[in-house]
């Protein structure tokens, strides 16, 4: 990308109508909900190659309330297929960022993604953690094809077979330069970090466990993360993690149709993607002899997309005898930027034929918008759905987290 501000929330995506953001000085907090967990607030850092996401929530009730959040422009080339290349760069942004939007919280956890992570549900002989532990390397390298030397692997047993002779477990493994640059940037910003989690978990943790619609309870749900350089599948099923896909296509390949289209720069090549739907929603646009040159280029790439996501969805149900609850995906939920283009919601459904919402993570849930308006929450939360769920990481059943020194 070309020139990058510093300021929070200056991304082009996110200059048109951005709310103001109340300064909050000091974080209120509630002190003996925090001594009963021992523990400070946590930042959730959600690192992507196109903008940096900082949650923090604070305890209120039964539930959770949006304390800070903030956006910040990733620097110019500085995150590669998911590996940090210039931690400097990255840390000073955080910092910007924490700074910027008054967060204080001094524990963090970051995620990793992208094809080079996996997560698979495999079944082991059975044993208990502590000899699965011993010999994870080796069960897990029938599965991982790279060098377990360089991977960082982690594990949640599941239980036992229907038969009980083999055990389910879900094996989680992330190349470890991967891992070790998310760790070496939240110390470099000053954070402590406590975790690195898997973005998938993470986005189910805030959009499925958190919600209090029953939808994500009962059969399956696909959650989706339209990114700037990749676009995540998810499928949840009956409230558990049962896939995740990765599709290198998303926000940038928009873009970079337009920059090919144009001979422009990527910067104005994405100030163009912005104007496409200024007019006419992605729905509108496609219903119209394509007139528009932009979205000519776009919608192939839209639509293969699509058909990605439709293949994904299509193997997760081929898995199930017909007829059963969990072999239709019953609706799909968008985060991401890339979910924000006007009208996705309504393109995806009738590419698809499921129903279609955008992620609404502060509404309907047990994390409450607190002191920011629905205006802030529609606009910016289906972006910092996964900040928000690596921000809440501690307090649930989230299914397994890498170690940062294996
Ligand atoms: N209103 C909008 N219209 C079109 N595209 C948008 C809009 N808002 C955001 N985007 C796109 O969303 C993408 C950024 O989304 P997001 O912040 O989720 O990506 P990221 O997490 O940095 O990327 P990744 O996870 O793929 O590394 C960019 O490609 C941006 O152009
Ligand atoms: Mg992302």
């Amino acid at each position: 990308m070309g020139a990058r501000s510093e300021n929070v929330f200056t991304h082009p995506c996110y200059e048109a109508g951005t709310p103001q953001i109340v300064p909050v000085g000091e974080v209120k907090k509630d002190v003996g909900l925090f001594q009963l967990f021992g523990k400070e607030s946590i930042v959730g850092i959600d690192i992507g190659s196109s903008c940096i996401k900082a949650v923090e929530v604070e305890p209120s009730g039964s539930g959770w309330r949006l304390a800070n959040a903030g956006i910040q422009v990733t620097p110019l080339d500085s995150c590669r297929d998911g590996v940090i290349t210039n931690p400097l760069d990255v840390s000073q942004a955080i910092k910007a960022l924490l700074r910027s939007v008054n967060i204080r919280g001094q524990g963090a956890i970051a995620a990793v993604s992208g094809s080079q992570v996996i997560v698979r549900q495999v079944q082991f002989p059975r044993m208990n953690e502590a000899s699965l532990r011993k010999s994870i390397r080796f069960e897990a390298s029938k599965y991982i094809s790279a060098s377990m030397d360089d991977s960082v692997v982690e594990f949640h047993i599941l239980g036992n077979t229907e038969d009980g002779e083999v055990m389910n477990v879900m094996l989680v493994a992330a190349p470890r330069d991967m891992v070790e640059s998310r760790v070496s940037v939240l110390e470099m910003a000053g954070l402590e970090p406590i975790a690195v989690d898997v973005e998938a978990f993470a986005l189910i943790h805030s959009l499925s466990d958190y919600s209090s619609d029953d939808d994500f309870r009962k059969g399956a749900v696909a959650l989706i993360d339209m990114g700037a350089s990749h676009t995540d599948v998810n499928i949840v099923t009956n409230g558990d993690f049962a896939l995740t896909r990765n599709i290198p296509i998303a926000g940038d390949s928009f873009t970079n149709a337009i920059k090919s289209l144009t001979g422009f720069a990527f910067q104005d090549a994405e100030k163009l993607k912005f104007e496409m739907t200024l007019q006419d929603s992605l729905e509108q646009l496609s219903s119209q002899e394509a007139e528009n040159k932009c979205w000519r280029v776009v919608q192939p790439l839209l639509d293969e997309l699509l058909r990605e996501v439709r293949r994904s969805i299509h193997y997760y149900q081929s898995q199930f005898p017909e007829g059963t609850e969990q072999a239709t995906v019953k609706k799909i939920v968008l985060a991401g930027g890339a979910a924000r283009m006007p009208g996705m919601a309504a393109y995806v459904s009738n590419k698809l034929n499921v129903p279609v919402d955008i992620a609404e993570v502060f509404n309907d849930s047990l994390i409450s918008p607190g002191r920011f308006t629905s205006d802030f929450t529609e606009e910016y939360g289906p972006v910092l759905a996964i900040a928000t769920g690596l921000a809440l990481k501690d307090e649930a059943g989230v299914v397994s987290e890498l170690p940062m020194a294996a």
